[in-house]
């Protein structure tokens, strides 16, 4: 079982005015739930453990778009850090995917990918799927199965956040940043609505901020 940090679900945050947040989203935001600082030191490691695991082969890491672009950009970069600071090192490449599966706050039915790099192209490889958030699993399994008809030699998950919710499918990615509470959260890439991926730390959307910016 992947180890993770668990955020709980009676976790105050902290204060908004704590830290800097852009103009533009201070009404928007109740509580700044993870702090971009946090998120680099959980990444570095998971960056070291994945290369513990799947390291001594060429490695495509697949980027889940757009959600999962902050975290891949911050994963690969300690990934190269590795490469450059040991004996051991393993080329890596990277493949794009967009897919889309919300409208609003909610997940919806139909998982759609809607451009990106030919997944044919993996076949025989070894492959690490970056996302941003598992919620149901939806998302991922039909991800995963539509990998599997193009045969990869191997193909791990790693999510950087997992939501504790009734509304799981029990899919869990091999590696895992954070658990977190069953709340609506935005920030390092993360939207709603295409907004709040310009903003650094991961935060708590407020009811306003829902209406504000619903489509
Ligand atoms: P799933 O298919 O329900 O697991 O949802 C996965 C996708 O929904 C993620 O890749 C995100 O793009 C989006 N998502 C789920 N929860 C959140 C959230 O709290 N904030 C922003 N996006 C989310
Ligand atoms: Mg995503």
């Amino acid at each position: 079982m992947a180890s993770y940090l668990q955020i709980a679900d009676d976790e105050k945050g902290h204060e908004l005015d704590l830290f800097c947040i852009p103009r533009h989203y201070e009404n928007d935001l109740d509580k700044v739930i993870i702090p971009h600082g946090l998120i680099m030191d959980r990444t570095e490691r998971l960056a070291r453990d994945i290369i513990q695991d799947m390291g001594g082969h060429h490695i495509v890491a697949l980027c889940v778009l757009k959600g999962g672009y902050k975290f891949f950009a911050d994963l690969l970069d300690y990934i190269k850090a590795l490469n450059q600071n040991s004996d051991k090192s393993v080329p890596l490449t990277v493949d794009f995917i967009r897919v889309k599966s919300y409208c609003n706050d909610k997940s919806t039915n139909s998982v759609k990918v809607i451009g990106g790099d030919e997944l044919s192209n993996l076949r025989g490889k070894n492959v690490l799927i970056v996302e941003d958030i598992v919620e149901t699993g939806r998302t991922m399994q039909t991800l995963l199965s539509l990998l599997g008809e193009c045969h990869p030699k191997m193909v791990k998950v790693v999510s950087l956040l997992v939501k504790r919710t009734p509304r799981s499918s029990g899919y869990r990615p091999d590696y895992i940043g954070f658990e977190v509470p069953d709340a609506f959260l935005v920030g390092y890439a993360l939207d709603y609505n295409e907004y709040f991926r310009d903003l650094s730390h991961i935060c708590i959307l407020n009811d306003g901020a829902k209406e504000k910016y619903k489509v």
